[in-house]
């Protein structure tokens, strides 16, 4: 008589954020920092969508410069004669998502614009960036110009300071989504005049 063999699978506790609102949260804001020091987290580079003036959607990756929990804010840089600055004059909106396959989890921003192009903020911040990242400033062709070939990248001059601008997004909400075989999780995180309300979604 053969005997089945049993094979006995144990899955790894779940996480400690797993069934925890607050928790899920405070990850949430981990991660994202972590994206602002780390080019290989899955949340430096994330993906940010608006609608232009047509109402076509338009995605476009960018790096997250810094996060404010604080202020609700994320920071990022760009290029003021690129697309997106003429679509995000006043208090554009905009998504930001991003999402760790090695986590299981993605995060989804949803908020307002505000920019930055002559004032301290855009000082400070082009003073803090490496030569290296204002290089592309510095390029006398505007971003998405129709050229018959794109040109070289030139050597770090000091200039473009003119070009650069600084996209503060204030958060009004975050979504939160941990794919588990245990029962995925998906939360809403929405703040209403600085009021946080925290509340789980079917995923
Ligand atoms: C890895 C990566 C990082 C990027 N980072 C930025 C960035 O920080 N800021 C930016 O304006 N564009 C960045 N870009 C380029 C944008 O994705 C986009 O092509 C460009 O900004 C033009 O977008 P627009 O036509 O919507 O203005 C990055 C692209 C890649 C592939």
């Amino acid at each position: 008589m053969e005997t089945a063999a049993v094979i006995m699978t144990t899955r790894p506790p779940p996480p400690a954020f797993y069934d925890d609102l607050d928790a899920s949260l405070e990850t949430a804001w981990q991660l994202w920092g972590r994206g602002t020091v780390d080019r290989h987290s899955a949340f430096h580079a994330p993906v940010v969508a608006s609608v232009d003036a047509d109402g076509n959607p338009q995605a476009r990756t960018m790096i997250l410069r810094a996060v404010d929990r604080d202020q609700r804010t994320m920071r990022f840089h760009t290029d003021v004669r690129s697309a997106k600055i003429g679509q995000w004059q006043g208090t554009a909106r905009v998504c930001i998502l991003g999402y760790d396959a090695s986590k299981k989890i993605q995060l989804r921003v949803n908020g307002h614009v505000t920019l930055h192009t002559t004032d301290t903020v855009a000082d400070d911040a082009w003073n803090n960036s490496r030569p290296e990242s204002r290089v592309a400033y510095s390029v006398k062709i505007a971003p998405g110009s129709v050229v018959d070939m794109p040109t070289a990248t030139p050597q770090p001059n000091g200039e473009g300071r003119e070009n650069f601008a600084v996209v503060i997004v204030n958060i009004d909400s975050l979504e939160w989504i941990y794919l588990s075989a245990e029962g995925n999780r998906r939360a809403l995180f929405a703040w209403q005049d600085g009021a946080l309300k925290s509340i789980w979604l079917q995923p």
